[in-house]
């Protein structure tokens, strides 16, 4: 967590200023960094672990996603528009680190996340992204009840084949109406096939989907939606 862009909360504790010596300190500091890091993944995961068990259909997944996965979900999504970009789905907050990390501006940055515990972790972690809490299946009303009737893109880690297949559609039909031409609807997944396919898709969209990225756990892939109108 918090690598000094300065743009999301570092739960680390301050680090000791002093030392016997300038290299001796700069050691233990990194060590610190590192420890911090590796505690924080871990709090993490035991996080998502326990919402899994109690949760395991909106949860969808035994742990976040790894890095390599969240940077290739950021890495098309637009960082010049001022509409905003909303997240579905954010856990806590590994895309969302990424989105930011790509240069994602917080005030312009939206996360839709069901779950209140999660919420109240992604808000005390990036105090300056807007975190709603509520169902981004229901995307529009969401949206609309925070005032917000277009948007650049969305990036969605949601378990989408927890869902009947009307479902997704509607879900990607409606973030693409809310879209200028070429926003894109981004979506991350497990399984061998798109969550929506091809023929199943509106007129004026496109799909595209990435190699494997066998460096997550498990191994995922990331489809690409987008308004060709
Ligand atoms: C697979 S996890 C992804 C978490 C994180 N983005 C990551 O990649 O590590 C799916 C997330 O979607 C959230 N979720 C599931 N259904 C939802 C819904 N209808 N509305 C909003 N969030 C939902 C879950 O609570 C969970 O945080």
């Amino acid at each position: 967590m918090g690598e000094g862009d300065g743009k999301f909360k570092d739960e680390r504790p301050s680090e000791e200023v002093g030392g016997p010596s300038k290299h001796c300190s700069m050691n233990h500091s990194g060590q610190n960094h590192r420890r911090d890091r590796l505690l924080a993944g871990l709090k993490d995961d035991a996080r998502f672990l326990k919402n899994w068990a109690s949760k395991p259909l909106t949860t969808g997944a035994v742990s976040p996603s790894g890095k390599a996965l969240t940077e290739r979900m950021a890495e098309t999504v637009d960082i010049q528009s001022d509409l905003p970009v909303i997240e579905l789905g954010p856990g806590t907050g590994a895309v969302t680190k990424a989105l930011l990390k790509r240069g994602v501006r917080p005030q312009n940055l939206f996360c839709v996340e069901f779950n209140p515990d999660f919420c109240a972790l992604l808000r005390n972690r990036f105090p300056e992204v807007h975190i709603l809490q509520g169902d981004a299946y229901a995307l529009k009303k969401t949206l609309i009840d925070h005032g917000i009737e277009r948007v650049s893109s969305v990036v969605s880690s949601l378990p989408l084949f927890t869902r009947p297949v009307a479902d997704r559609i509607k879900l990607i039909n409606s973030a693409l109406s809310l879209m200028p031409n070429g926003g894109e609807f981004i979506q991350f997944s497990y399984a061998l096939v798109p969550p929506v396919k091809t023929q199943e898709l509106p007129a004026g969209s496109e799909l595209t989907g990435s190699p494997w990225i066998m460096l997550n756990l498990p191994p995922a892939r990331v489809w690409r939606y987008k308004a060709t109108r």
